[in-house]
């Protein structure tokens, strides 16, 4: 479905569905008419809405971005020439206003239960691809553990998309047992519609303005001149990253594709915590002391974000059999991200959104007196 057309004069122009006339000097002139399609991202100012505007915008695309706060979008979004408009996603008038009036490509990424998903389903006949971001979360191994349970799963390799699932439940979508339930029932929800929905289960997503830049953990370290990195379990663990470009990139595919499908979405290599560690350091020109950690040390000390052992890979192949090509590999693509970090904590006006968003990934000092003291008493 085409919802709006630009048109325009160019001189020697190759646009689609020309039509020539003469131009002044008798130069062939042709008028130009583009169909523009039309794409919504909701909650769509954080890492996944901003790669996906940035990826939308540079084709035929016009994109319309929701979120909460005006203060939260970013600077660039309107000069890429998205619009963004301040709506809650819960708000039930916000789908009937935004999503009513159809749409060729949207895109959720704050369906968290059936409820919400729910919601969305009377307007789908109108919308030709639909793609709403779920998580890894949901998937369980065989003695039914999940990434967010207490004792960590097991999987015995990369983990594809007919994996068993966790079962659906209602509980608190906003904790640890209750995150991936309830994405499950959202999930179920949206692909009962019969409508064409792309669910989309991403791992540990990295982007600029994401609301959960683990990769600080690592760039606070830099920032602080810390002379050594300290890795738990000699940094051998690791839990696939999930690029906003890469997922961006999939999304583009998929508004080509509709379908109703399950897709796994991360990054085509899965570094372990110390080659993070590496590429960030790396990235940022600075060099430090590798301390790796064995199973003596001290309960918590080096741990990070990506320590999982045994690894936690996602198989992608189902998006690439689709046609999906990612942007690029890990160290490639989390530029994007070390970048808006290393900007903002430097700039002289640091964005509020900073404090919030990077505080559970760095407890230093208190890290910092703990390795310190362990290192000293190490060395005598
Ligand atoms: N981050 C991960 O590692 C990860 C992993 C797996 C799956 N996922 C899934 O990815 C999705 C999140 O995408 P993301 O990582 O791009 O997001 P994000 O960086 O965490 O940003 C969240 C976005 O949602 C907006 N938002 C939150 N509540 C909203 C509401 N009630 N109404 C409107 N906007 C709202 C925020 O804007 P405001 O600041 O204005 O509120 C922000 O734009 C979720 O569905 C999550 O389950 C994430």
């Amino acid at each position: 479905m085409t919802v709006g057309w630009t048109i325009g004069f160019c001189t020697l122009g190759s646009w689609s569905r020309p039509h020539h006339t003469e131009g002044r000097r008798g130069f062939p002139r042709c008028i130009y008419a583009v169909a523009v399609r039309r794409a919504v991202l909701l909650a769509g100012t954080g890492a996944i809405g901003w790669a996906a505007v940035r990826r939308l915008t540079t084709s035929d695309w016009q994109v319309t971005v929701t979120g909460r706060d005006p203060a939260h979008v970013p600077p660039g979004l309107d000069v890429v020439g998205a619009r963004f408009v301040q709506a809650d996603r819960y708000d039930p008038t916000t789908i009937r206003d935004i999503v009513g009036g159809g749409a060729d490509l949207l895109v959720d990424c704050a369906c968290y239960t059936a409820a919400h998903a729910a919601t969305l389903v009377p307007f789908l006949g109108d919308v030709t691809s639909t793609v709403m971001i779920s998580s890894k979360a949901v998937y369980i191994d065989d003695q039914g553990r999940h990434s967010n349970s207490a004792t960590p799963p097991q999987f015995s390799g990369p983990i594809a998309e007919d994996q068993p699932i966790l079962r659906p439940n209602d509980a608190d979508y906003d904790s640890a047992e209750g995150y991936g339930p309830n994405k499950v029932a959202a999930e179920e929800t949206l692909l009962a519609s019969g409508h064409p929905v792309s669910v989309l289960r991403a791992s540990k997503v990295h982007g600029a303005w994401s609301r959960q830049p683990r990769e600080w953990h690592f760039v606070k370290r830099v920032l602080d001149r810390r002379p050594s990195v300290v890795l738990a379990r000699r940094g051998e663990g690791a839990d696939h990253p999930s690029a906003a470009l890469n997922i961006a990139a999939l999304i583009a595919t998929l508004a080509e594709r509709p379908g109703r499908r399950v897709l796994n979405a991360a990054d085509p290599d899965c570094p372990d915590g110390r080659s993070i560690a590496s590429i960030v350091a790396a990235h940022l020109g600075y060099t430090w002391q590798e301390i790796l950690l064995d199973n003596t040390a001290p309960e918590g000390l080096g741990r990070h974000p990506w320590d999982r052992v045994p690894p936690i890979v996602l198989d992608t192949a189902a998006a690439e059999q689709l046609g999906y090509t990612p942007v690029g590999d890990y160290r490639a693509t989390v530029a994007d991200e070390i970048d808006w970090l290393f900007d903002t904590a430097t700039s002289s006006a640091p964005h509020d959104l900073l404090a919030s968003v990077t505080s559970r990934y760095s407890t230093a000092p208190r890290d910092y007196a703990d390795e310190d003291d362990y290192l000293r008493r190490r060395a005598t």
